[in-house]
């Protein structure tokens, strides 16, 4: 079994299609062993984006991420990591195919309703930035 991190983004959470999503993560298979509702500062921000503090879109993407409450949530199933990026579809939501989650619910590059851990050590990297081990117990 593998974990990976989600986030249901502001943009989500506000448009109140956070049920439906969290609908889809179980209809899916997907197990939650965590979920948090809150509402992440911009610093707080900046520090989970860190590896993007370079890229041009970086001011605007901390800003977004700060702008409302959120869901954070650390997800298991066999092969966690890449099941769910494949439902959230591509990072811009004009891209990302039929039926994931982007594209159902996510309105342009920037405000494209959901997070996903890329790799395994980033998954580590963001899980433990918002959860302790004793939180995921299963
Ligand atoms: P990235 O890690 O490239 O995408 P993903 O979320 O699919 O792993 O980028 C992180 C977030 O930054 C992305 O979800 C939305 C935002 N972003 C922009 O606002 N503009 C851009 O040009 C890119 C590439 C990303």
């Amino acid at each position: 079994m593998e974990r990976t991190f989600a986030i249901i983004k502001p943009d989500a959470f506000k448009a109140g299609n956070a049920g439906k999503i969290l609908t889809r993560i179980y209809a899916e298979g997907f197990k939650i062993l965590g979920l948090k509702k809150l509402c992440l500062s911009k610093k707080e921000a900046e520090g989970f984006y860190a590896v993007h503090r370079e890229r041009p879109f970086f001011n605007d993407l901390t800003n977004f991420m700060s702008s409302g409450p959120c869901i954070v949530m650390v997800l298991e199933a066999e092969g966690a990591i890449r099941k769910w990026r494949e439902l959230m579809g591509a990072t811009n939501p004009n891209d990302a195919a039929q039926g994931t989650l982007r594209k159902e619910f996510g309105t342009s590059i920037d405000n494209n309703a959901t997070h996903g851990s890329d790799a395994p050590e980033t998954a580590a990297f963001e899980i433990g930035y918002f959860f302790s081990g004793i939180e995921l117990l299963a």
